[in-house]
């Protein structure tokens, strides 16, 4: 499988030029590139200008409920229906700024794959947590919370990505031995739900101040099956770098 590597623009940018500038830029570094899957999640807004491109889109979020009345959100069927492959649910600033809880994530990932989207759950600890010793314990209540009651052939269009909530928009980086250890823990929880197959072939990508002079440790010594690029994907040819570094 090749390394996925997902660029995740946030709230940026502010204008649909500077959007469509970036996404153009992007496809003419990138140009040639077919080792990884490159998947770019814009705002919402500006995913119709990229329905039709080479590159899989995604969603930064979505809904738990197809459509209805609820002010302000976007479904997952809508997603689908734009072209989205793929959607990012649980990230944590989702969690931090909108108070959202592994319930809610749980039921956002059941919805986005009842509309055919392919998930990337985002789970990670704080640094508060991370200094009290409390990665392992944190990492597995996500997951068994986020997870629950998904079955085995639902969890296989999962990806896991592992964002140390300290290392984003940080320039603090996780290191490449911890990831490489969080990775085989994360397996280890997974197993404890599903097969222990599936739980050693579950895509798991690492992300939080990802650059291009350390992103190559976390593919290929890490073991990790990608990338989860916040602000550097916002310099398209600093993530034409990424991704090149990574595969
Ligand atoms: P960062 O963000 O690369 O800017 O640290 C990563 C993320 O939040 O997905």
């Amino acid at each position: 499988m090749k390394p996925l590597i997902v660029a995740n623009w946030k709230c940026n940018p502010a204008s649909e030029k500077e959007a469509e500038n970036l996404f153009r830029d992007g496809i003419k570094e990138l140009e040639g590139v077919d080792v990884a899957e490159v998947v770019i999640c814009p705002p919402f807004i500006y995913l119709p200008m990229m329905g039709e491109s080479l590159f899989p889109i995604g969603g930064q979020d979505c809904f738990w409920g197809q459509k209805g009345a609820y002010t302000g959100e976007i479904s997952p069927a809508m997603l689908k229906d734009l072209g989205c492959q793929y959607v990012i649910i649980g990230h944590s600033e989702r969690r931090t700024y909108f108070n959202e809880s592994d319930e809610m994530i749980n039921r956002k990932i059941k919805a986005a794959i009842a509309a055919k989207l392919n998930p990337i759950l985002c789970i990670g600890e704080t640094k508060d947590q991370r200094d009290k010793g409390q990665t392992e314990t944190i990492l597995e209540k996500q997951i068994i919370s986020t997870l629950r009651e998904i079955p085995e052939s639902d969890f296989k269009k999962i990806t896991i990505a592992y964002e140390p909530v300290w290392a984003i928009g940080t320039g603090n980086p996780c290191s490449v031995q911890e990831a490489q250890k969080v990775g085989i823990k994360i397996r280890e929880i997974v197993s404890k739900i599903y097969s222990s197959k599936t739980a050693e072939s579950a895509r798991i990508l690492y992300g939080g101040s990802v650059k291009s002079n350390n992103a190559a440790g976390y593919v290929k010594e890490a073991g990790l099956q990608g990338l989860l690029v916040g602000g550097a994907s916002l310099d398209a040819k600093e993530f034409a770098k990424i991704v090149r570094n990574a595969v």
